[in-house]
């Protein structure tokens, strides 16, 4: 398969969505709740997802769409959504990854478009309309901003350390909340920008050295997870275990520190 073809396709149709939404940020919008009052979509998230699929679907007609907006709110039809989603060919995407930020007219907000070919993650793209930087990625072909090379940064110690974070939108707010404030003791210092796929973006381009969150979906992560591997970083799970797409609790950082972040977010582990 052509891969340079397919982030083309993806990056163009994240171009189509990103105008929408550098239309309509912080305009009054009919908002609906979704799984919780923590968890909200607008009538944009649903036309940046359909003006996404157009593209997708016209440039690769049997290939898989697994988009946010078309998944019932909540974990469990997610986790259902990626068992059912196992075509060989499968787009996986979030039109608007932090809706609420876009509610708000707070500038952090990213369309995220990943490809899984054979159930690998090969393609990454994720777009912020508001700077208009355009990350994107190819699985063992580097990472890159606008056409620019990233790499991850080259950060080993934990105390100068700027990590991310985010704040689930279900279950786990209480335990994320203990395991911020566990890593929060060591490191210069930690950022919350309300976009996940922005988060691992910028732990591919080096801007921040790790990024932790539970609860989150396939299409907050595939892209992200893709590119922060393809700019030389680690990709797990909060217990080490290596990305997938059911992965739900990411640890993503600049390699280096790691393991050291994986300890942190061990609750049984008595901090040090
Ligand atoms: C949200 C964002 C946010 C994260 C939430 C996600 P959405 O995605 O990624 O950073 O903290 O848990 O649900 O709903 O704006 O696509
Ligand atoms: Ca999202
Ligand atoms: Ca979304």
């Amino acid at each position: 398969m052509d891969l340079q073809k397919a982030q083309q396709v993806a990056q163009q149709s994240a171009r189509v969505a990103g105008e929408q939404i550098r239309k309509f940020i912080g305009r009054p919008l009919q908002t609906l709740q979704k799984s919780s009052p923590h968890d909200l979509v607008t009538e944009v998230d649903k036309a940046c997802q359909e003006a996404i699929y157009e593209i997708l679907q016209n440039a690769y007609p049997t290939s898989g769409l697994l988009g946010e907006e078309s998944v019932a709110p909540g974990a469990v039809a997610a986790s259902l959504a990626v068992e059912q989603a196992n075509q060989d060919l499968l787009w996986v995407v979030d039109p608007i990854d932090g809706t609420l930020n876009f509610i708000r007219g707070l500038p952090a907000c990213t369309v995220s478009i990943g490809l899984v070919v054979e159930a690998i993650g090969v393609v990454g793209v994720i777009y912020d309309p508001m700077r208009d930087e355009m990350f994107s990625a190819i699985r063992g072909q580097g990472a890159f901003c606008n056409g620019r090379l990233m790499h991850v940064s080259t950060e080993q110690d934990l105390a100068s350390s700027v990590l991310a974070s985010g704040f689930p939108t279900g279950a786990y707010r209480g335990r994320s909340a203990e395991q911020i404030k566990r890593f929060g003791y060591h490191v210069r210092n930690v950022r919350a920008f309300g976009s996940a796929a922005l988060h691992l973006a910028y732990v591919a381009a080096g801007r921040l050295d790790g990024f932790f969150e539970n609860d989150l979906n396939a299409w907050d992560l595939l892209a992200g997870a893709v590119m922060v591997e393809a700019a030389g970083g680690r990709v797990s799970d909060v217990v080490g275990d290596p990305y997938c797409l059911a992965t739900r609790h990411i640890a993503a950082t600049n390699g280096k520190l790691h393991d050291q972040l994986l300890r942190d977010l061990d609750l049984d582990v008595p901090l040090a």
